[in-house]
Parts: structure tokens; C-alpha cells; sequence
């Protein structure tokens, strides 16, 4: 016999997921209803409303996409790409990379602006790349999990409009943790998830698309060649129509409308100040130790902390015993940073001074020197 699954009472403090609310966590225990039940049409409605709030954004096309973050990165590429388009992709760690991947996919020619891992993408590397170009779509990652840099995306979609461009951006791990003003940026399209700073569990991929991103995604050449993420299909399903199209995952959207409701409750405004006092408590912690934030100054994210392992120490090691002795878990660094930087999230709920605190003690005892 299979024993039920127990899980313990992890602090995680990694890239993700984040702490979850009680209240998040209970919603997904409610009954369940059918998926066009007039109540839960009634919650999808709410959903989307809170969506476009903490994103900032009138777009009427602004909805949880059914899947992670990466299957919203998919949606924002498969509805505007088609064979043949050209691409211009910042690259400045994993994600950006990952951008350039499902844009190739599409069958468009990329064209990477790379950075060096922990630097952000400057304007200026773009308008570069622009020069003589005119390109479809300019896709940067806001906030790259993988380096802890924070990309000036502002700047970087007035150049990709002045070049006629649409702009992309992946927020996944910026919502609800740093400003995100899509409408103010002139963002067109952008994606999310659940599971960083809304304190959601993993599972759905907040999207949106202003009215030149849908235009574009609406008189294609093409069909869209993923059936299941194709916004045609989908808007009769989160639009007026109701039309069946799949079945959302009924209690992953309680659970959003409950972490919604809570980042709300809390204010915008309120919370990226959190998580900048919270970041900078952890920063000050970690300099009385001798231990260094890598990632550009000026730019470091306040939810997710790249730190350099220390001289001598062996990061697995000290991940190892965090996640067991302490029931601590953080992540690790990737690619060119993998054994060189540990990643600490102070993301949503996990951003408190508390945490911060309980991080700190676990790191002085496993790193007595
Ligand atoms: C910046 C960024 N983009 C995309 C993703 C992919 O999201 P998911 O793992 O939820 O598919 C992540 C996940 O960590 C991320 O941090």
C-alpha cells in the first residue's frame, strides 16, 4: 500500500513557488463547480478584472492562460508569430533563452541581444540590434529568475514602437513584487504566473494583449499552430460567448481569485514597498556575513537574490542542509552561475522580516566562519 502523501512545512525561499496564504490554499479545497456554471463564470469575471488591475492595463484580453508560466510565454508567441517573422530577443539568462526557443519554434528568425548573465539588457543593445530592421516583435524578460536583474523595459518598448515592433514581456517573475504598468509602458503583450510574487500556487499563466497585439493575432496569414492556446479559440471561452473550449482548472482559478484578492486587499504600492524593505533587510544581513549580491547594482530585483557562494563552501551542500536541518529551501544558480551563486526569493508571502531573520540564523550556523 501507497501511504497518503505528507509533505512538511517547507520556508521556501527559492525562485519559486513562494509561500502560499491559508486562504489560497483553502480555496482550492471548496466545492467544485462546472466550468460554466453562472458562478464560476461569475469568478472568471473577477478574476480577470483583478488581472488587469495588478497589471495595470484596460486590455479586455487579459485572462489566466490554463497552464504555467511557460505556457504563457507560448500563448504571447504562438498568437503573434508566424513562419517567417523576424524576432529580436534579449537574452540575459535562462528565460530570454527560453523566449528565443519557442520563438523559433514559430518558425521566426530570431535575432539574441545578448548580455552578460546578471546584467540587465540595455536600451541601447536594442536599438542597435533595430538599426535597418523592422522587426515584428521585441520580446524581453522583465525580471530574469535565473540572475536576479531587473530589465528597464520601459525604455526598451518606446524603441521597439519608434521601429514599428509590437513588445513582448515576461513578468512572470516581476507581478505583484515590482512595478508592472503595461498601459503607462506601452507594453502589448505580456505573460505571468502564478506561483512568484501573487503567492499562488503553480498553475496558471496570467496573460495580457492590448488591442494591436489582438489585431495582429486576429487577421494572420496562418492559423495559429497551437489549437489549445490559439486567443481566437480562446476569447469565446473567457469572452462573452461562454463557448466550451477546455475545462479551466476549476479550483486553481479559486485559488487565483483568492491571491488576487489578498495582493489587492494588501494594494499594489503597499507590496513593492514590502518587498523592497524586506530586500534590503536581507541585503544588510548578508554584508555583516561577508556575503555579496551578484547582480548589477542599481538593478537587482528585491524578490529574488543572487548571492555568491561563499569561498570555500560548496553550495549543494549548504542548500543541502538548509532544506534538511532547517527546512530552508532556496535555489540554486544556473548555467554559467551554476556552484557560483545561490538564489534566495523574497517573493509575496515569503517576503517578511521574519523569514529574512529565519534565513539568516540557518546561514550563520551552517557557515560559522
Ligand atoms: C522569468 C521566468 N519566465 C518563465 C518561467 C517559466 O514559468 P513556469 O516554470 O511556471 O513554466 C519562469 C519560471 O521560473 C521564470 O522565472
Amino acid at each position: 500500500m501507497i501511504a497518503q502523501f505528507n509533505p512538511p512545512q517547507r520556508l521556501l525561499l527559492g525562485p519559486g513557488p513562494s509561500m502560499v496564504p491559508q486562504s489560497v490554499l483553502d480555496a482550492m479545497g471548496l466545492p467544485l463547480l462546472g466550468h460554466l456554471d453562472p458562478l464560476f463564470v461569475g469568478l472568471m469575471e473577477e478574476v480577470k478584472g483583478m488581472l488587469r488591475t495588478v497589471f495595470q492595463t484596460t486590455n479586455p484580453m487579459t485572462f489566466p492562460v490554463s497552464g504555467t508560466g511557460s505556457a504563457g510565454m507560448e500563448f504571447c508567441f504562438v498568437n503573434l508569430i508566424e513562419p517567417g517573422d523576424e524576432v529580436v530577443i534579449g537574452i540575459n539568462g535562462v528565460f530570454g533563452g527560453r523566449m528565443a526557443e519557442v520563438a523559433e519554434r514559430c518558425g521566426a528568425t530570431v535575432i539574441r541581444v545578448e548580455a552578460e548573465w546578471g546584467r540587465i539588457i540595455e536600451p541601447e543593445q536594442i536599438a542597435q540590434a533595430l538599426r535597418g530592421r523592422s522587426p515584428k516583435l521585441v520580446a524581453v524578460v522583465h525580471a530574469e529568475t535565473s540572475t536576479g536583474v531587473l530589465t528597464p523595459v520601459q525604455e526598451i518598448a518606446q524603441i521597439a514602437h519608434n521601429a514599428g515592433a509590437l513588445m513582448l514581456i515576461d513578468t512572470v517573475t516581476s507581478l505583484g513584487g515590482v512595478p508592472v504598468c503595461i498601459d503607462e509602458w506601452g507594453i502589448d503583450a505580456a505573460y505571468s504566473g502564478t506561483q512568484k510574487c501573487l503567492s499562488c500556487p503553480p498553475g496558471l499563466a496570467p496573460v495580457t494583449l492590448s488591442s494591436r497585439a489582438m489585431e495582429v493575432a486576429t487577421n494572420r496569414r496562418t492559423k495559429v499552430q497551437s489549437w489549445y492556446l490559439d486567443v481566437n479559440l480562446l476569447n469565446g471561452y473567457w469572452g462573452s460567448d461562454r463557448a466550451y473550449h477546455h475545462t479551466a482548472p476549476i479550483s486553481m482559478n479559486y485559488a487565483l481569485h483568492e491571491a488576487l484578492r489578498l495582493t489587492l486587499e494588501e494594494g499594489l504600492e503597499s507590496r513593492w514597498l514590502r518587498h523592497q524593505e524586506n530586500h534590503l533587510l536581507l541585503a544588510a544581513k548578508l554584508e555583516e556575513m561577508e556575503m555579496t549580491l551578484t547582480a548589477q547594482a542599481g538593478h537587482r530585483l528585491p524578490q529574488l537574490n543572487s548571492v555568491a557562494v561563499p569561498a570555500g563552501y560548496d553550495d549543494a551542500e549548504i542548500r543541502r542542509r538548509l532544506l534538511n536541518d532547517f527546512n530552508i529551501e532556496i535555489g540554486a544558480g544556473l548555467g554559467p552561475l551554476k556552484g557560483k551563486t545561490m538564489r534566495i526569493g523574497l517573493m509575496g508571502e515569503s517576503s517578511s522580516a521574519e523569514n529574512v531573520g529565519r534565513l539568516v540564523g540557518a546561514l550563520k550556523a551552517i557557515l560559522p566562519a
